[in-house]
């Protein structure tokens, strides 16, 4: 039985998602986490959508394993190519982030022109610009594959030379030609000051991990499943590799200890556990 004491489950390719795991704190201090990153298996954003679709089976279901009350996809390649079937595999609600995120771009685009930039998968799936389009059929979206940014954000060169030039490459054609332009991946807020000077701060950015939050608790609420005991939430993070690397970056980002911090295993069979 689902209980809204239950954890929310949270899974992405790797460290990425606490981008969106931020952002539920914020929102949401009282709620129960259980996060999975797959760091053994990262980056998703250059594999094929079959194999993607595989790993967030995969991932969902270790997560459904450690009974969590909901499934929220953070990386925005999954829930780009693998939404359909994580929600057929769920026993769950499952929310992923470009639903969310495409519908406040509308809300917040005056000129209806809205860029998006993500991994070469998110970005050659079109699953953006098919949001974009349910939600405002007269939208014009200019979209861009920028697969440099996340290991200059895994490097940490937050504010660098290479990252600046990086950006104005991929950049530049948007100014003057969209107002609002979506953060499409779960490392990109990181890199959030190299995009806006590239884009000369003219351009409205929008945080995956925002939307998607307040989305969360919407249909936490909805279905009743807040939860309403005020105490200290129990975190609890999970990865399939290097677990003292991801602490540490984990405990930079989200400013506190963290308690839990575990190695699990991708079996063979793509068990994890
Ligand atoms: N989490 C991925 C995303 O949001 C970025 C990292 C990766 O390629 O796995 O698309």
């Amino acid at each position: 039985m689902t209980l809204p004491e239950n954890p929310i489950g949270v899974f992405d390719s790797g460290i990425g998602g606490l981008t969106v795991v931020r952002q539920l704190l914020e929102i949401l201090p009282h709620e129960n986490i259980v996060y999975f990153g797959d760091t053994a298996r990262v980056p998703y954003g250059n594999k094929s959508a079959e194999v993607v679709r595989e790993y967030a089976v995969q991932d969902a279901k270790f997560l459904l394993s450690k009974g969590v009350k909901l499934i929220v996809i953070a990386c925005n390649t999954a829930s780009a190519v693998a939404m359909d079937v994580v929600r057929a595999h769920a026993t769950v609600p499952t929310i992923g982030v470009i639903e969310p995120t495409a519908n406040e771009a509308i809300k917040l685009s005056a000129s209806k022109t809205i860029g998006v930039i993500g991994t070469l998968s998110t970005i050659n799936s079109c699953a953006y610009t098919t949001a974009l389009r349910a939600a405002d059929s007269g939208v014009h979206v200019r979209t861009q594959a920028c697969p440099l940014f996340v290991p200059l954000a895994e490097e940490g060169l937050f504010d660098h030379p290479a990252t600046d030039l990086i950006a104005n490459e991929y950049l530049s054609s948007f100014i003057g030609k969209v107002d609002v332009m979506i953060l499409g991946c779960t490392h990109y807020p990181l890199l959030r000051s190299a995009i806006s000077r590239a884009l000369k701060g003219e351009v409205r950015l929008i945080d995956a991990g925002e939307a998607t939050a307040k989305s969360v608790q919407e249909l936490l609420s909805q279905r009743g499943l807040l939860n309403r005991q005020k105490t200290k939430p129990l975190l609890e993070f999970y990865v399939s590799d290097f677990p003292q690397k991801f602490n540490d970056i984990a405990e930079k980002f989200l400013g506190m200890k963290l308690e839990f911090v575990r190695k699990v295993q991708v079996r063979s069979n793509g068990e994890i556990g």
